[in-house]
């Protein structure tokens, strides 16, 4: 609206190419080819495309700032990776954008490239996951998933289904496939998960934690790993359903049936983990809600009558599993 962006077309059709295939981009900051002076110009450094959740979350966002909208969004593929999230933030001051939304990779980092926008005059809305800052100024607000909350969710839960399936009294293994280490989604789901397991230290042994990025395929090739060394897994936390989906991989080449043999848990609740949940391979995902397109659209719209925003927003997310997922999954968008 109030500054020009120099669009390229070339990387327009690129962030046109990622939003259809849920490719990944070069890690340039792409502009639509129609952006204007006379509409809102949104930059958005997205962590990458690494998940079902991931893709929902950039269609979200492409969707809702359109043109039709009051908006030319330029968005950013940062492939996971930090650096390329500071250099797209860079792009989008030189750009002088009106606002910068920022998925962070991982939560720490943020200081100086923040203070730049800070100093530049752009608004920085924080979505999805945060940031650790001493000056909370550098972003206006933040808003997502409650990630403590979810990992507690998974262990309350498990806690009730144990009871249900007779198995309250025994000391069950359990293995976490963990996020991308230091991103708040893992920070706070590991929290979340080893506090309430660890009051219960009869019930829950965890044998081992390690990351598998967030992905299918590095979930299944830690769980084929976390399967030779512990013949006897009783439970899988994966921080998100691609890793589940991976793990279930990895159970069933070796004979194992997901959902039975082992209990497998996921985060995100993505309309593929509902479909394994009613399958029987996984018994209960906890939601994280991606849809923060119009959401951070309503922040925008607020600063832009000049109206005080909520510094933290957090989003309403459910806990799903085989009592309910058939009923939900015809009203789950993605
Ligand atoms: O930050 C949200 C997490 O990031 C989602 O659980 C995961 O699927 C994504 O990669």
């Amino acid at each position: 609206m109030k500054k020009l962006v120099a669009g390229v077309m070339a990387c327009a059709l690129m962030a046109g190419a990622a939003f259809a295939g849920g490719s990944q981009d070069s890690g340039a900051a792409a502009a639509p080819a129609d952006s204007g002076n006379d509409t809102i110009v949104v930059g958005y450094a997205q962590v990458g495309a690494e998940s079902d959740w991931r893709t929902a979350n950039t269609v979200s966002f492409q969707t809702t700032f359109v043109p039709e909208n009051g908006y030319t969004l330029i968005f950013n593929d940062a492939q996971q990776k930090q650096e390329n999230q500071i250099r797209a933030i860079r792009d989008f001051i030189q750009q002088e954008v009106d606002y910068i939304v920022l998925a962070p990779v991982v939560e720490t980092g943020w200081e100086t490239v923040l203070s730049e926008a800070k100093a530049a005059g752009i608004p920085v809305i924080l979505s999805d996951r945060e940031v650790k800052v001493t000056d909370e100024s550098l972003y206006v607000c933040w808003v997502g998933g409650n990630f403590v909350k979810e990992g507690e969710d998974a262990v309350k839960w498990l806690d009730a289904y144990l009871e249900e399936i007779g198995r309250g009294d025994e000391l069950m293994n359990v293995v976490i496939l963990q996020g991308t280490i230091g991103a708040s989604a893992q920070v706070g789901r590991t929290e979340g998960v080893t506090r309430l397991m660890g009051e219960k230290p009869e019930r829950y042994n965890i044998l081992a934690m390690q990351t598998g990025e967030f992905t299918q395929s590095k979930g299944q090739e830690v769980m084929e790993s976390f399967l030779k060394a512990y013949p006897d897994i009783d439970i899988v936390i994966a921080e998100n359903d691609n890793m589940g989906f991976g793990a279930i991989d990895a159970i069933k080449a070796v004979g194992k049936k997901p959902g039975e043999d082992i209990i497998i848990i996921t985060f995100d609740a993505v309309r593929a983990a509902f479909e394994r949940i009613i399958a029987g391979e996984i018994n209960c995902a906890v939601e994280c809600n991606p849809l923060h397109g119009p959401r951070v659209a309503e922040i925008i719209q607020k600063l832009e009558a000049g109206e005080p925003v909520e510094k933290k927003q957090y989003v309403d997310e459910g806990v799903f599993d085989i009592k309910n997922a058939a009923a939900e999954l015809p009203n789950r968008a993605y």
